[in-house]
This record gives structure tokens, sequence and C-alpha cells, in this order.
């Protein structure tokens, strides 16, 4: 039952018979409408549908200048029944919470973030690709909109989600450099938090692993450059001797939703899940004596992607063929079987849209 009073203003042309479901760029295409609100007075307000549109900005808006903009990625499905399906809208939205406390920027209702949610994929449900590796990718964001040139807080924000379909993220297992230069997040920083600046910090490092060859990086921790964090777009596990193994998640590392739900999934199952700190040094130690079976990321958008090897200082590792990756294989199984509501092992994590 939706509470929250929702000014909806639909568009008159839609763009839905443009769309090629099959061929679609992840990121690129954007659904007919967007859920929008702002923050003024100390209050969340003005919540609306709206066609799917450029919004007014001002250069002197501080998130611009300073920072202030926090997001979210969760995704829709549709179930057999053609009902559509979120996967954990509320631990998305405590998360965008948790990224604005950091930020010092204004929270949000998680019940106003999911009536304006289900309203708006009410309106455009028909934009959820019935393709195999299809969903509907959702993302929320708010950022400042002080118009101010000075290091404050803003007191004022604008809250919008707005949805593409999408299919794979990744088509293929991806090739990554472990970095010891860069960092991507130090104790007592940002690095738990959805904030567009960590993001933007990480696309020199990117951009120099793929001018080296490979796909992506793994960040270590920035210190020693020792541990293994996180990837750029996904938490990272590793198998060895058939023991998942994950860094916890904590100040330096995306809470992600999926990493949570993987290693529920894998305990389910009666795989055995190791939440510790895990050195360079050991996975290389373990490619080397032949125990290393599995190497792979979890997030919203890459789902369950397989990691084809990695480098460090120059040196490349090959990893197992991803044909004989089989528990990563189960667990994405079952994963995917969940977020479309045809298991019941975890009602609680679905919100139907009805
Ligand atoms: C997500 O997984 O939803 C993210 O925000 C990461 C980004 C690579 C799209």
């Amino acid at each position: 039952m939706v509470k929250t009073k929702i000014t909806i203003n639909k568009t008159k042309a839609s763009r839905l018979n443009d769309v090629d479901f099959e061929n679609i760029q992840f990121g690129r295409v954007f659904s007919d409408h967007m859920f929008v609100a702002d923050y003024a007075n100390g209050e969340w307000q003005n919540f609306e549908i709206l066609p799917f549109q450029n919004l007014d900005y001002n250069p002197a808006f501080n998130s611009l200048h300073y920072g202030q903009s926090v997001f979210e990625g969760m995704k829709a499905h549709l179930d057999a029944d053609n009902n559509v399906v979120l996967f954990r809208p509320m631990d998305n939205f405590a998360r965008l919470n948790r990224s604005c406390e950091r930020l010092c920027m204004a929270t949000i209702d998680p019940q106003i973030m999911l009536d304006g949610l289900s309203e708006l994929i009410k309106i455009d449900k028909d934009w959820i690709p019935k393709t195999e590796d299809g969903a509907l990718y959702i993302r929320p964001f708010i950022f400042a909109t002080d118009q101010y040139i000075g290091v404050a807080p803003s007191e004022t924000y604008k809250m919008v989600i707005f949805t593409c379909p999408v299919n794979k993220y990744y088509d293929t297992a991806v090739k990554v450099k472990v970095e010891d230069v860069y960092s991507r997040a130090a104790s007592g920083g940002t690095g738990f938090a959805k904030a567009a600046g960590n993001y933007a910090a990480s696309l020199l490092p990117a951009k120099i692993a793929k001018e080296e060859g490979y796909d992506q990086l793994i960040w270590t921790d920035s210190i020693e450059h020792k541990y293994i964090e996180e990837s750029g777009t996904m938490n990272l596990m590793v198998i060895i001797d058939g023991k998942i193994i994950t860094p916890p998640a904590g100040e330096t590392i995306l809470g992600g939703i999926t990493r949570l739900s993987v290693i529920a999934i894998a305990k389910d199952l009666g795989y055995t899940v190791e939440e510790r700190q895990i050195s360079v040094d050991e996975v290389i130690e373990a490619q080397q004596n032949g125990t290393l079976e599995d190497m792979f990321g979890t997030g919203t958008a890459v789902t369950i992607t397989h990691i084809s090897g990695f480098g460090r200082k120059g040196v490349d590792y090959e990893l197992p063929p991803v044909s004989e990756r089989k528990i990563s294989s189960h667990l994405k199984n079952e994963l995917e079987a969940i977020k479309r509501n045809k298991k019941d092992s975890h009602p609680e994590w679905l919100v139907i849209v009805k």
C-alpha cells in the first residue's frame, strides 16, 4: 500500500518501441519515467513521477564542486506470473542512508523510496527486459543543490530514481590487475559508502590497468598493498581448496548486497565461507600449488562475474577455465533463481510490486 503522496505526470511519447532489448549497451538506455523529490527546510517534499528528462541545475550547486553525491544500484526482474520482483530494496535504501550520513547529507525514509520506486516500476514495467540475462537496473541517487561556493554541508538536496533496461555488465570473464600504487580507500575514509567521488578516484588507475591489458583492478589495502579489498565494480571472492574466502566488508570495503546474498546462499548450500583478510601472496601461493579453484566478483550490476586471471607487478597468473568453476556457477544459478522468485529460500529478500 503506497502511502507517500506522489504527483504523477506521464509521458505522451513513450520511447519503448525504439529499444532493441537484445542489444542494449549497459547504462545507456533509460526508461520513460523517473521519481524525484526535493529536500528543503528540513524535510523531503515534492514527490513526483515525471517523464525522464534533463534536470535544471545551477553552476554553483555544491555537489558539483565539493562532491556531496551518493547513489545506489539495484535490480528488478519479472517472475513467472509477470509480477515485478525487487531484490532487497530496503537493504539498498538503508545503505543509501549510511552513505548520506557519512557525507553529511540529508537521509530519506526508506518507505518513501520504496513507495516512489513501486509506483515508478508499475508505470515502466514494460521496460523490464525478458531476455535471459535481462533486468531493470535501478539507480537511486541524491545530490546537494545549495548554490554556494564554500565547503559546508548543503541544506538542500535532490533525490532521483531512474531505471535502465540492461543485460550483462561484462560479456566475458575479466582479467584484473592487483593495484599496488594507488588506493581506493583508507581507514576513516568513505570506502564503505557509495559516494560518487570514490568512483571518480578509481578512473585513472583503471585506465592505466586497461592500457596494460587488464579489464579491471583488484584494490589492496592502502597501508601495505598486501591484502585484497575489492574490485572497481564488485566485491571479490576467492575459492581455495573448496573454501570460499572473502575479505570482510568494513571501513574500506563496500558492504555489497549481492556479496551478503552470495555468502548466505553459499552457507545454505553447505559450502564453507570464511570472511577474513586474504593476502595477494596467499592467492599466488594457491595458484602455484594448484589449490586456487576460482576468483569471482559479486555486485548488482555484474551479478557474479568470473575472473579469468590476475596480474601483479607485471606477472600474470591464470585461473582454471570457467567451465570448471562449479561452485560459483552453482551460486550464480541459485542467486538468479531467487531474484526471479523461482525459489522460496529467501522470501524476506523479495518485494513483489503488485
Ligand atoms: C552496481 O553494481 O550497481 C554499481 O553501482 C557498480 C557499477 C559498476 C555500476
